[in-house]
């Protein structure tokens, strides 16, 4: 049951795969738009953190489910970042260890994993920014703004490491592996709008989504007060 039906069109989606710059992407955007931003893999990370704590096998979904049920994470969506509270206590620092990373794809593959993360994302209050892996397809198909990033695999260890040619072949291995096993989750929606980002920098790609949601009408507050009556949309 959506507690939010109709305001949900006011969520707006960034998705692809890892290291497409969606966070970063979707902080900026939040920020320009002053509304919270939302990141959906940190609760993937929070359930992985869970598992792993419970010295359960990330590939047993009830298992998982199990260790879910007995504690209560919570997302604090916030516009520079989002925290995870586990019964309570802030695990933010420790969602992104070797460890989560190395299982957060299995445990994000269980169908009632995905489930739970949908729910607490569907109880945030609308208007947010969200970025992950299909929330434009499945968790928020009514968003009225829906975007895809793209980039090659070299590209997005560049951004992740720099030019340093001793870790970016290790790197490119790490998101090409990641892509494989994302795969089945990482959805385009239908109505998506796919942005490739190769060669653009954080700034271009900004610059970009916000121009498109101006076009659209969906200008940030002090354009908008700035902007001609009549039109809040740029040129
Ligand atoms: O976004 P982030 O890299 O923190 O996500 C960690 C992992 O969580 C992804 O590699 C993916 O396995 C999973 N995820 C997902 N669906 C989302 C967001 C993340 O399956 N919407």
């Amino acid at each position: 049951m959506r507690r939010f039906e109709g305001a949900l069109r006011a969520v707006i989606t960034f998705d692809g795969p890892a290291a497409a710059g969606k966070s970063s992407v979707a902080q900026r955007v939040a920020r320009a738009l002053d509304v919270p931003f939302v990141s959906s893999g940190l609760l993937y990370r929070a359930a992985t953190e869970v598992a792993t704590s419970a010295g359960v096998d990330t590939s047993d979904e009830d298992a998982v489910l199990r260790a879910l049920r007995a504690h209560t994470v919570a997302l604090e969506p916030g516009s520079a970042g989002n925290r995870v509270r586990l019964d309570g206590r802030d695990v933010s620092a420790a969602l992104h260890t070797d460890l989560v990373d190395a299982n957060v794809s299995f445990v994000a593959a269980h169908p009632r994993v995905r489930d739970w993360v949908s729910e607490q994302l569907r109880e945030v209050p609308p208007p947010f920014v969200v970025d992950g892996r299909d929330m434009g397809a499945v968790v928020f198909p009514e968003a009225r703004h829906k975007f895809f990033l793209t980039a090659s695999v070299q590209e997005r260890a560049r951004r992740r490491v720099g030019e340093r040619a001793a870790d970016l072949e290790a790197v490119a291995a790490a998101i090409a592996r990641r892509d494989a096993l994302d795969a089945k989750q990482l959805e385009p929606a239908p109505d998506a709008h796919h942005l490739d980002t190769e060669g653009l920098d954080l700034d271009a790609v900004v610059a970009r989504v916000l121009g498109i949601l101006a076009e659209r009408g969906l200008a940030p507050p002090a354009a908008k007060a700035a902007a001609p009556r009549g039109g809040g949309a740029s040129p």
